[in-house]
């Protein structure tokens, strides 16, 4: 039978059995697996089981890599989620393809401003609302329905396919690096391509593919004034408080334009190239969704070229929250002793981490040494993780590029990512293969934000997608 007849069936069969999917989502997303709550890893490793049932009724052989522990601010230890490593198929014959995803998500409350429960999968209008809908639960079951299709359709696999599926990804993948090194010999060995479903087209409508990723460094500055809480009333005035010192040290760190204004952070980032700026011209892009999708009524740059490359190949540095400080409602009178400012700057290339965190370390000495102030602080960079750059010309692209053809019937976009999965450049160093971004999620989605959703047309497509790509990439 020829591959376009197959498809047919395949398209039909994932067609009709739409409302399992539904359902499976719906179970997945039952389960509160926020990495970032210390109080949730049970729910955490619930997921990872929920999991490994599935892939095993599947046929897929699974194995859970002890990945340790992880030390929590207040010293107690949390023993962190075993990675799934799955395996199906071992014909010697074959391509074999490497599949990343996560099982964690971020945190999610009703109070935060849901329109629904997180945690409760709610379909309206063709949308599936809830908390890993598309970040990252609906693209890794995606991938496993699409091997359930094929053995239900009675076609062999096209590849052998091992799964690499962590669950503290959201929390900087604690673990998954030493890990994946561990692994190089033995369970990486012999792979060929890698793929990575958890990122979002750059519009509604059209798909892209992504070749690069940037990298983050997140750093928490740690200012103490006092040993306790105290009245403003009776020491404010007198004292050196710490939040005066943090607020000062973070209105430092960037400038109404965005742009960082620590002392030597551009000197590594990459010159922009006449041939990569045609690049951004090419693009399909909507400036007024994407401010619209942000729910902002301005932007900083205007022209689509300028946004695109703020978000993909120049740093950005967010000021995230402030642990330690009065953020109850009411007024109260107190200063806080201790608190912890929290901001990330987004790497790209060539910037490297040790310099970031060198440039951040003097940038906050620099600006308290002018303060006078005898509180202690420090800087830590709590995460790093490196921007990533692949070869879009590489076949496992083109592979892609006809799967997308097969079922959008256009060409997707090639685009790059502001966002970070950090492990993606351990799998092409590890591997030594070429990785490739196939997202299946649409830009407006939400990831991380409230009302996260996964359009039931994107889940079915994806589907449709990923199995013809395992075809495709057997071929290339
Ligand atoms: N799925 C995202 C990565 C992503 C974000 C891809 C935006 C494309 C666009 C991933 O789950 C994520 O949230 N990554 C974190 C990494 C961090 C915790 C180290 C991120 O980018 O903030
Ligand atoms: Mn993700
Ligand atoms: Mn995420």
């Amino acid at each position: 039978m020829s591959n376009e007849d197959f498809n047919k069936r395949l398209f039909k069969y994932l067609d009709d059995h739409q409302k399992d999917y539904i359902q499976r989502l719906s179970d997945a997303v039952a389960i509160p697996s926020v990495s970032a709550w210390p109080d949730h890893r049970p729910e955490v490793f619930r997921m990872v089981q929920w999991t490994k049932s599935f892939m095993e009724s599947l046929g897929i052989a699974v194995e859970l890599a002890d990945v340790g522990e992880q030390k929590l601010a207040d010293g107690t230890k949390l023993k962190l989620p075993d990675v799934i490593l799955g395996t199906y198929g071992n014909d010697k014959l074959k391509k074999t393809v490497v599949i990343y995803g996560h099982l964690d998500v971020q945190p999610a409350q009703v109070s935060d401003g849901w329109d629904t429960e997180p945690f409760v999968l709610t379909e309206k209008s063709g949308k599936l609302y809830g908390r890993g809908s598309t970040d990252d639960k609906g693209p890794v079951i995606s991938w496993l329905n699409v091997i359930e299709a094929y053995q239900k359709l009675n076609e062999p696999f096209p590849v052998n396919v091992k799964f690499v599926l962590e669950s503290m990804e959201e929390y900087g993948s604690e673990g998954l690096e030493d890990l994946l090194k561990s692994l190089k010999n033995t369970f990486l060995s012999g792979v060929d391509y890698v793929v990575i479903s958890d990122s979002y087209w750059l519009g509604k409508e059209k798909p892209c593919l992504q070749y690069g990723l940037r990298g983050i460094c997140y750093f928490f500055i740690d200012v103490e004034s006092s040993t306790k809480d105290l009245h403003s009333g009776c020491f404010g005035g007198t004292i050196h408080e710490a939040m005066t010192d943090l607020i000062a040290v973070m209105s430092t760190l960037v400038d109404d334009q965005g742009r960082i204004l620590i002392d030597g952070i551009y000197d590594e980032v990459a010159q922009l190239l006449p041939e990569e700026a045609e690049i951004y011209k090419r693009i399909t892009f909507d400036v007024k969704a994407y401010s619209a999708e942000a729910g902002v009524d301005k932007t900083i740059q205007q022209d689509k070229e300028q946004i695109l490359m703020h978000r993909w190949r120049y740093p950005s540095l967010t000021l995230h929250g402030i642990q330690g400080a009065f953020d109850g409602v009411g007024c109260k009178t107190v200063i806080p002793r201790h608190v912890i400012g929290k901001f990330s700057i987004r790497i790209v290339p060539n910037m490297k981490i040790a310099t970031v965190e060198k440039l951040v370390e003097k940038h906050v000495k620099n600006v308290m040494e002018k303060r006078n102030s005898p509180n202690k602080v420090s800087v830590k960079l709590e995460h790093g993780g490196d921007y990533w750059l692949a070869d879009p010309n590489h076949p496992q692209y083109v592979a892609a590029r006809r799967a997308t053809v097969a079922v959008h019937g256009i060409e997707p976009d090639l685009t790059r990512e502001g966002g970070s999965i950090p492990i993606t450049l351990t799998f092409q160093e590890q591997t030594g293969k070429n990785v490739l971004l196939l997202p299946i999620g649409a830009s407006d989605d939400g990831a991380h934000s409230q009302n996260e959703k996964f359009d039931v047309s994107n889940y079915m497509n994806g589907m449709k997608v990923m199995g013809v790509y395992f075809q495709e990439v057997a071929r290339v």
